[in-house]
């Protein structure tokens, strides 16, 4: 068995800097044509000459011989200027703007503290069709971690989008049934990108035998009944959900400890873990249009030129790969099979 798809993208990706961003970038410049580049770094990507100049040590690190073209984004903050945003807008390599709550994951701590600061800034997005890209967690500790996403459509994200009612969003890496169906509900400016890792596991794999730090990632894997909404909406054939690997690298120093980061990394098999949860769902033939068509289709542009093709072939998963300066990066599904191999 084997199936041939259009050249797809990965809409929501961590490159990460320096060393460690020359370790992963040929994993995913090996699967995708383009990818959506978070911008959380330290210090994070909030404008536009920074976001240029990131983009230029990614393209600095692309393989030879390998087309890989990085779509830029900017980290929101309290203090963004519509200026920035038009300068964003004026600037063909940034393609949306990141909403992190404060606080709520992996180098967020710059993020938006209240969302009424941005009003000019969400209106000028409004207005240009700039997509804000959302992390949907509320950061309240009285809410239960697991409740967060599903807290956050209700108080944040419904009037956010009743107030700018033109504003395109990306609700990104859902991980609920209550974010499927608002989304499957919401008119075509709202879209979702879903994780692999969402599609083939529930929160079980981060408590089996024991805590397993390479299954813990924000928003943290749910129930299977979510699973399961989110494995039927990404195969439902609705141009609202695309793929977005969220492949979040981090040191294994730093995952296999007392208090380890959030963040699964996937882009070294990318496609074949979707093939493998699109093919649980008898559904590859809607892969291509989840991991080629609809996230070019909802960003305006042009789908890619090109094919790749999995073929359906057992290998195993390396235990780690070199990561950074002297550092390792364990993968998902280190050392075990893989079900789905991409050629080339
Ligand atoms: C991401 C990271 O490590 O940058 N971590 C994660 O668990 N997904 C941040 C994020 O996307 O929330
Ligand atoms: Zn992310």
């Amino acid at each position: 068995m084997q199936i041939t798809l259009t050249r797809p993208d990965d809409w929501h990706l961590h490159l990460r800097d320096g060393e460690a961003l020359a370790s992963v970038l040929p994993h995913t410049a090996r699967q995708f044509a383009r990818a959506i580049v978070m911008p959380n770094l330290r210090p994070p990507v909030t404008t536009v000459v920074a976001a240029a100049a990131y983009r230029a040590r990614i393209l600095a690190a692309v393989p030879a011989g390998t087309i890989f073209e990085p779509l830029m984004t900017l980290y929101l903050t309290d203090g963004t200027t519509v200026d920035e945003i038009r300068r964003a807008v004026d600037s063909d390599f940034v393609r949306a703007v990141k909403l992190y709550p404060a606080g709520a994951t992996t180098n967020s701590d710059a993020g938006v503290s209240d969302l009424e600061r941005c009003a000019a800034v969400l209106e000028e997005m409004e207005r240009s069709s700039l997509p804000l890209l959302v992390h949907g967690e509320v950061t309240d500790p009285a809410i239960d971690v697991f409740d967060r996403e599903k807290v956050f459509i209700e108080r944040i994200l419904r009037p956010l989008l009743a107030r700018y009612s033109g504003l395109k969003v990306v609700f990104e890496h859902i991980t609920t049934s209550d974010a499927a169906d608002f989304v499957a509900a919401c008119g075509p400016r709202v879209a979702a990108t879903i994780t692999a890792h969402h599609l083939l596991y529930n929160r079980n794999a981060i408590f089996a035998g024991g805590i397993r730090p390479h299954y813990y990632c924000l928003p943290v894997l749910k129930r299977e009944v979510h699973r399961q909404a989110l494995l039927r909406a990404a195969t439902s054939g609705s141009p609202k959900f695309f793929l977005g690997t969220d492949s979040a690298p981090h040191a294994q120093t730093t995952k296999e400890v007392s208090c380890g980061c959030a963040g699964c990394y996937t882009a070294h098999a990318a496609l074949e873990l979707y093939a493998e949860a699109f093919a649980s769902a008898n559904a590859l033939h809607r892969l291509e249009a989840f991991a080629s068509f609809n996230g070019p289709d909802f960003y305006g542009l042009p789908r890619n030129a090109g094919q790749v093709t999995l073929v359906e072939e057992e290998w195993r998963t390396p235990q780690s790969f070199a990561y950074g300066d002297g550092e390792s990066l364990v993968p998902l599904r280190a050392g075990e099979l893989l079900r789905w191999r991409l050629l080339g």
